[in-house]
């Protein structure tokens, strides 16, 4: 369901997107545009640019980019319809009344009132701790732990009473259903045993999405007691495998990496330590959704996991999910300590930046903790340990990234270097030939995606061709006898060519937020605002420059012949298109500009 096209560009031309953007992110102008700091991804120079002509949004750092709309939606994770709800109040303009299916709208109620119920539950909880009489008890336990008032407020932390159902009471008393209640997973409801809370008597972590709403609860006894911790069950608001507790302050904290730690306490004392980059998974552990989240904020992910055999077994299996999101990982040691809050208590603040600065890179780690598993002093199990770690070597795929780590470990390690050298050369081209074979066999996607890689070489041109109509409409005329908008052949590109080609013929300027708008995917979304925001290499003279044209549109138009020749049947036209490909070949374009 959406409003009509007319309303959507009618609030999006209201809002301006300077304005909008403004108001998130600070912006100074440069030339035509306007640049900031990214807030997609960590930088330290502003990449990120608005412009107020095209109304539009791009970041030459990361690539994101889009229009009003889109902004919206990527920073404050809506939908679509919620992004124009908000931009349509912003300026005051009047919505229809949406047309949900029953199950939209029901769902989308849910959410709403589940977020209020979590916020209420918060706000319960937060007093109870610092106004109830046995909130009292809770305080002290969190003071004995060294937890300052300052971070109890800034992390709402919270008590969850020793009655079994005031919660319960407390939300039925706010007009909460039985059903909504065990929607939220806050309360148990039994037709045996009746209502009761979920939580009790614990010490409560509200854990917040990224943009600060309750999504659900951790919970801890105070002192020895089973479970330590108990937290939220997963319901439509709380997806534990795409949240990380403190990521809401993290993501703001502008440091060129983020720490990954255990758990609430962790977060807790390194945020109030001024480590503000910290977070920590939810009692689970660590998730490729997780690694794909952090990857919009960092390139560098350092973990601080405890310093015993499960908290290294941890490190192990996050390691390769953060390379697979193309993430950096390293590992920091909390030895002789237990954990990051243990450290921090013991030897403060530098000592922990001290390890920051240590830490190890994440093969490295890798190869250490696979050294520990053999007897060094025993030749036979030193030589597979040796055999292993080339194995190891060997799956870097870069070759001066391979060279420097095959250089460190023969160093580290005390190995000979030309001969593991010639080990890891030799496990390569069998492990680069079975990895390729397993993945092909185990994974037809990977096939299509080879197929994919050779069909991008053909779409290439046919995308700069776009970006060159959009950035120098002058070329328009030079070129509209040998290409239309069928010669691009993926749909997404031929969409936008035929409004452009349309914008062009008629004489109209292009509007680049309004051909966006036609998109609603969001990788869509994203192709096309790079269409529109790519930059063009100058040529100083005119006439190389009608030489990289001519060769471009020649390209597009035997890709376009090409396709045309391989799907018809018919013989006359097979004829033509072979006439064509020869008259083609010989195409010289002149801009005469
Ligand atoms: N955890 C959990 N359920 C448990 C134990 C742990 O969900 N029964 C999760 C919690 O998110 C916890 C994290 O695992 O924060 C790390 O566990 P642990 O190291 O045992 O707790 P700490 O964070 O060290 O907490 P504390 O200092 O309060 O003992
Ligand atoms: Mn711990």
């Amino acid at each position: 369901m959406r409003y009509a096209e007319e309303l959507i560009e009618e609030v999006r031309e209201r809002n301006d997107i300077v304005d909008v953007i403004s108001s998130y992110v600070s912006l100074k102008k440069k030339g035509s545009s306007y640049f900031g700091l990214c807030p997609f991804h960590n930088e330290k120079s502003p990449s990120f640019s608005v412009s107020r002509e095209k109304q539009m949004y791009y970041c030459f750092g990361c690539g994101q980019g889009g229009n009003v709309y889109t902004f919206l939606m990527e920073y404050n994770r809506l939908s679509f319809v919620e992004a124009m709800q908000e931009l349509a109040d912003r300026v005051g303009v009047e919505l229809p009344q949406q047309e949900q299916s029953p199950q939209e709208k029901q769902e989308a109620d849910t959410k709403v009132i589940l977020k209020e119920m979590n916020k209420a539950a918060a706000v319960y909880f937060h007093w109870q701790l610092l106004h109830s009489k046995r909130g009292e008890k809770a305080l002290e336990y969190l003071n004995k732990r060294g937890i300052t008032m300052e971070m109890i407020k800034h992390f709402g932390l919270g008590y969850a009473d020793l009655y079994r159902d005031d919660l319960y009471q407390y939300l039925r008393k706010k007009g909460y259903t039985d059903q909504q209640m065990k929607d939220s997973s806050l309360v148990t409801i039994d037709s045996v045993k009746g209502s009761y809370d979920k939580f009790f008597n614990r010490v409560m972590f509200p854990i917040m999405d990224v943009n600060q709403r309750v999504v659900g609860f951790g919970g801890r006894v105070m002192g020895d007691g089973e479970p330590k911790y108990l937290n939220s069950k997963e319901t439509i608001l709380f997806d534990k495998g795409r949240n990380l507790y403190g990521l809401n302050y993290a993501r703001r904290s502008r440091e060129k990496n983020i720490i990954l730690c255990e758990g609430y306490m962790d977060v807790i004392s390194l945020h109030m330590a001024g480590f503000t980059n910290a977070v920590a998974p939810l009692g689970t552990a660590f998730t490729s959704g997780q690694a794909m989240l952090l990857k919009r904020y960092t390139e560098e992910v350092i973990l601080s996991f405890d310093s015993d055999g499960a908290g290294i077994k941890a490190a192990l299996r996050a390691l390769p999910i953060l390379r697979e999101a193309g993430l950096r990982g390293k590992v920091v040691s909390m030895k002789p300590y237990k954990d990051p809050d243990e450290l921090i208590k013991q030897e403060g603040r530098e000592a922990f930046i001290k390890r920051l600065e240590e830490a190890e890179s994440g093969r490295m780690f890798e190869l250490v903790v696979l050294h520990g598993q053999y007897n060094q002093n025993d030749p036979e199990s030193r030589t597979e340990f040796i055999r292993q770690m080339a194995q190891k070597l060997a799956g870097i795929e870069e070759a001066m990234e391979r060279s420097t780590y095959i250089n460190a470990a023969a160093n580290r390690f005390m190995v000979n270097e030309k001969d593991l050298t010639k080990l890891v050369n030799r496990y390569g081209i069998g492990y680069q030939y079975e990895k390729v074979n397993e993945t092909y066999k185990k994974d037809p996607e990977t096939r299509e995606k080879a197929k994919q890689r050779k069909e991008d070489m053909k779409v290439q041109p046919q995308r700069l061709l776009l970006t060159w109509l959009i950035e120098r409409p002058y070329i328009y005329d030079s070129i509209k006898k040998y290409v239309g908008p069928n010669d691009f052949l993926l749909p997404l590109h031929h969409s936008v060519a035929m409004m452009v080609f349309d914008q062009l013929e008629s004489g109209q300027e292009i509007v680049p937020a309004r051909i966006l708008d036609k998109f609603t995917d969001a990788e869509e979304q994203k192709e096309v605002a790079a269409l529109f925001n790519a930059r063009l290499k100058y040529e100083p003279d005119a006439e190389k420059d009608d030489k990289a044209l001519t060769d471009v549109v020649r390209k597009v138009k035997m890709a376009s012949i090409e396709d045309e020749m391989a799907r018809t049947g018919d013989i006359v036209r097979w004829q033509e298109l072979i006439t064509l490909k020869n008259k083609i070949q010989k195409l010289q374009i002149h801009t005469n500009l």
